[in-house]
């Protein structure tokens, strides 16, 4: 259909290859299949920090020395207990509430009941952000403790931000290879460029809402299965498949019925997306040391069908999904941790559009009739 005069012609669907910002935080070379944080390449970061290196890396685009290191650590655990307002509205939702629509109510009353609420200034944001990111944790687990109606684990200031996580999810002091597995996942998530979730947070931030609201965004856009919710749809198949055998045949029956594969494709990479090569492995490792190797096989063997079938490579949320499940986290909480990794990237986009920021606003391509006459109510058909 031609566009009406007047109109700006042409709009490029899903926004496809369009740039909408420069940034300094996140490269993702979807040829080359590289992903760089500030300048460091994932698998360095992978190979030699943690997580909360990672965070302060986005945020200060540098690698933090020891001492900013202790000091964005000491910020993180004093800010991990929840308001008790915020642990009330967790309580009160529907046992059967899904954890994502909760994180993100709960994200949208954090916001309220932050102590700068008000104050939208880049140094009231940073620290909003080191608190969001230690209290995104405490909510994800305070979700699963209460909806199961077990006791809340107030969070241990001797642990690190994953081990903690895994501690008041579990209830118990995880071990070395779990808080690991968690640490890289969280490094893995932390950002990836103008993602959809991140672009949702900045067209927020761009308007000169509050960063609560830019994140609320985020956590409503990351939800959707072609998004961050793609990681739970993945076990769900898997788990419904069963057998290693009958995988090839379930794939070939979605693909007939035109259904996307979930954990395949994406808008950016043309290669193997280097956050899975991580992924696979780590999947492998958790699996082999549970000695059971089921779900870690079906993964390749349908990545392996996928790539010489269709040409069309695995993504994050492929092999996150069988780690999680290994790690003994329950489904509906995958994404909601995809979450507590973003939150680390979805804070240092909103402080990069605050420290430049124009108003987001483009243009839809008009397609619709014109000079139409207004009919009485009474004489429409
Ligand atoms: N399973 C089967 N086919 C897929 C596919 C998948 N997961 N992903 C892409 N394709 C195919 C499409 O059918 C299309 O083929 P066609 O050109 O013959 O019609 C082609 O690859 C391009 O896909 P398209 O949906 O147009 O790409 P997109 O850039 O709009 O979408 C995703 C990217 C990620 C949304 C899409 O690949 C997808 O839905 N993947 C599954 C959900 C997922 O894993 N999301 C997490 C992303 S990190």
């Amino acid at each position: 259909m031609a566009s009406a005069p007047g109109s700006p012609a042409h709009a490029v669907e899903g926004l496809e290859g369009i740039v909408a910002a420069t940034s300094r935080i996140c490269l993702v070379d979807g040829v080359g299949g590289r992903l760089i944080y500030q300048g460091y390449d994932i698998h360095d970061l992978v190979a030699h920090a943690s997580f909360e290196e990672v965070a302060y890396l986005l945020w200060h685009g540098e690698l933090p020395t020891r001492a900013q290191l202790d000091a964005l650590n000491k910020d993180l655990v004093a800010a991990r207990a929840l308001p008790e307002p915020v642990l009330a509205i967790i309580r009160a939702v529907p046992e059967d509430a899904l954890p994502m629509d909760v994180l993100r109510t709960a994200v949208s009353a954090l916001g309220i009941h932050d102590p700068e609420a008000k104050d939208n200034s880049q140094a009231a944001n940073l620290r909003k952000s080191v608190r969001l990111t230690a209290q995104l944790a405490t909510v994800v687990a305070a979700i699963d403790r209460l909806r199961n109606a077990r006791p809340l684990v107030p969070p241990d200031p001797a642990l690190g931000h994953s081990a903690n996580f895994l501690y008041m999810l579990w209830g118990k002091r995880p071990d070395e290879t779990s808080t690991h597995a968690v640490d890289i996942a969280l490094i893995l998530h932390a950002d990836h460029e103008l993602n959809a979730s991140t672009f949702a947070a900045r067209v927020t931030a761009a308007t000169l809402a509050d960063m609560h609201s830019a994140i609320t965004s985020g956590i409503g856009t990351l939800k959707g299965p072609l998004h961050g919710g793609a990681n739970e749809a993945v076990m769900r198949l898997l788990l419904q498949i069963g057998e290693v055998s009958k995988a090839i045949p379930a794939v070939n029956a979605i693909i007939a019925a035109k259904q996307k594969i979930p954990g395949f494709g994406h808008r950016v990479y043309k290669t193997e997306d280097p956050r899975a090569t991580h992924l696979r492995k780590m999947s492998e490792t958790l699996w082999r040391q549970k000695g059971e190797l089921k779900w870690f096989e079906m993964s390749r063997v349908i990545e392996q069908y996928m790539l010489a079938e269709k040409h069309i490579h695995s993504n994050v949320d492929f092999y996150s999904a069988t780690c999680y499940y290994a790690l003994g986290i329950p489904l509906d909480l995958f994404t909601p941790v995809f979450a507590v990794s973003r939150i680390s990237g979805w804070t240092a986009h909103v402080l990069e559009q605050l420290a430049d920021n124009r108003l987001i606003r483009p243009r839809a391509e008009y397609v619709g009739p014109l000079n139409r006459t207004y009919v009485p109510i009474d004489k429409r058909r």
